[in-house]
């Protein structure tokens, strides 16, 4: 078989662009060059979500008025200006916070560091132009446990011109619901449980809905893009029944994509896959969840039409985000240690203290998504190299997440491969890491465990960056 190139790509895509028109959600592509605010409402809506039918009131974003019961997926242009008007449908203060996209400082949608809480019935203006290409997602930064555990989040899609085209395209969010069997939801978090691994859902679902079975073409080249967004459940992620490589982690592509064996992914993470469809009509394949003692099956795709015979080994690699490199001879090393701190009741904070405080960086356990602002966990100068050497000692795995900065991992003493430039590093148990960044972007940068509620019980800081 001949090279797939983009043309053939964009032949086939064309062609199957109306019978794999996917996502279960909506997509809102902006026009390019004076871009109409996207109107990104928060508000209650139902949702069918638990096993017997029973609906649930969920909280939920819609796109430019269309409320739909998955995930809205805002499409955005790489280098092209983007804004939106986030309308506080929600009967308490919230934010948007971009998760992943290096954007200045007054975007970045982390109340009282870097803009005011949004109240119930405002509006927020969000103008900013997206410097990487690449799958990211967004959420709220306030009372962060209660509004994303009962639905908020989306997905951004960065795309670039020079982006391969694939048979078909689709954008998968994970996550679970904390639901009882009348639908009603639960209590947001077990304090037994956020000391230790985080407080598990009860329904699973992937695009708000439980076990989804999706029609892909036959034989066809499949980009996943796969958001892992729920606020505690950690994924080993496998493919059954087909090849897959991975060509991009946390919005950056891997120098070539790799075949993928079991992938593990924290909240907050992404993968892009692509998946090579079998060639016989209605033969299926599953995405399971390896991890743990019982496996089960996230969604299923179903082959369909004549194959399209492509080869995984045409699958290209994606050009690289704009990440800086820094300069590591002259780089300031800035230890972290994340470890359990004695127990003990927190401070109220108005944007979501879950009232108790559990964990610590460098020995200092935060309140909340909003620390003093006098006093970071470091200050960085704009433009210099800097090496943070963090530590989990601990016997849980931490996703720590990064706003506004990309790292480079130069070592992580439990990762058999290094990955590529990310925002998000998922330590294990006892591992310790060192991450390269420059200091590029000036402001207030939040870092924090991506399971909320150790967030949000002292697993918090920030850098400064002038
Ligand atoms: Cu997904 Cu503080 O972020
Ligand atoms: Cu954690």
């Amino acid at each position: 078989m001949t090279r797939l190139d983009r043309r053939v790509l964009l032949k086939g895509s064309a062609a199957l662009a109306g019978a794999f028109a996917l996502g279960g959600g909506l997509a809102a592509t902006r026009s390019l060059a004076q871009p109409t605010p996207l109107q990104l409402k928060a508000a209650p809506a139902k949702a069918q979500l638990g096993p017997d039918g029973a609906m649930s009131d969920i909280l939920t974003y819609s796109a430019d008025g269309i409320v739909a019961d998955a995930p809205a997926i805002i499409r955005m242009q790489r280098g092209q200006p983007f804004a939106a008007r986030l309308i506080n449908g929600l009967s308490e203060p919230t934010t948007v916070h971009w998760h992943g996209l290096r954007i200045p400082n007054a975007m970045d949608g982390v109340p009282e560091l870097t803009q005011p809480y949004v109240y119930p019935g405002d509006g927020f203006d969000y103008a900013f132009t997206p410097p990487d290409a690449g799958t990211f997602w967004y959420h709220p930064h306030c009372n962060t446990l209660s509004q994303m555990g009962h639905g908020l989040a989306g997905m951004i899609i960065v795309e670039d011109p020079a982006d391969p085209v694939f048979d078909a395209e689709l954008p998968l969010l994970l996550r679970d619901w904390r639901l009882g069997k009348d639908g009603a939801f639960l209590s947001d978090f077990k304090p037994r449980d956020a000391a230790k691994g985080g407080t598990y859902g009860t329904v699973r679902t992937a695009n708000w809905k439980r076990e989804p079975s999706y029609a892909l073409p036959a034989g066809g080249l499949v980009r996943l893009r796969i958001a892992t967004v729920d606020v505690t459940r950690l994924y080993t992620l496998g493919i059954e029944g087909a090849e897959a490589v991975i060509v991009a982690l946390d919005s950056n592509p891997l120098p070539l994509p790799v075949a993928l064996d079991r992938l593990d992914l924290g909240p907050g993470q992404r993968v892009d896959l692509v998946l090579r469809m079998p060639d016989s009509e209605g033969t299926t394949v599953a995405l399971k969840n390896l991890r743990g003692s019982s496996p089960f099956t996230i969604a299923s795709f179903t082959a369909t039409g004549a194959s399209l015979k492509r080869s995984i080994s045409d699958v290209p690699a994606l050009a690289p985000n704009p990440i800086a490199m820094p300069d590591l001879s002259a780089a300031t090393r800035i230890p972290l240690l994340l470890s359990a701190t004695a127990e003990h009741a927190a401070t109220p904070s108005i944007c979501g203290s879950l009232g108790y405080t559990f964990w610590a960086i460098n020995r200092i356990p935060w309140p909340g998504d909003t620390p003093d602002p006098i006093a970071p966990t470091a200050e960085l100068t704009l433009g210099k190299s800097y090496i943070l050497e963090i530590t989990n000692r601990t016997p849980h795995a931490h996703p720590i997440h990064l706003h506004g900065l990309s790292f480079h991992v130069l070592s992580a003493s439990k990762h058999e491969r290094l990955p590529p430039p990310t925002d998000t590093i998922l330590l294990q148990p006892d591992e310790q890491a060192e991450l390269a960044l420059v200091a590029d972007n000036p402001g207030d940068w939040v870092f924090h465990c991506h399971i909320i509620e150790h967030q949000k019980t002292g697993m918090t800081g920030y850098f400064r960056v002038t």
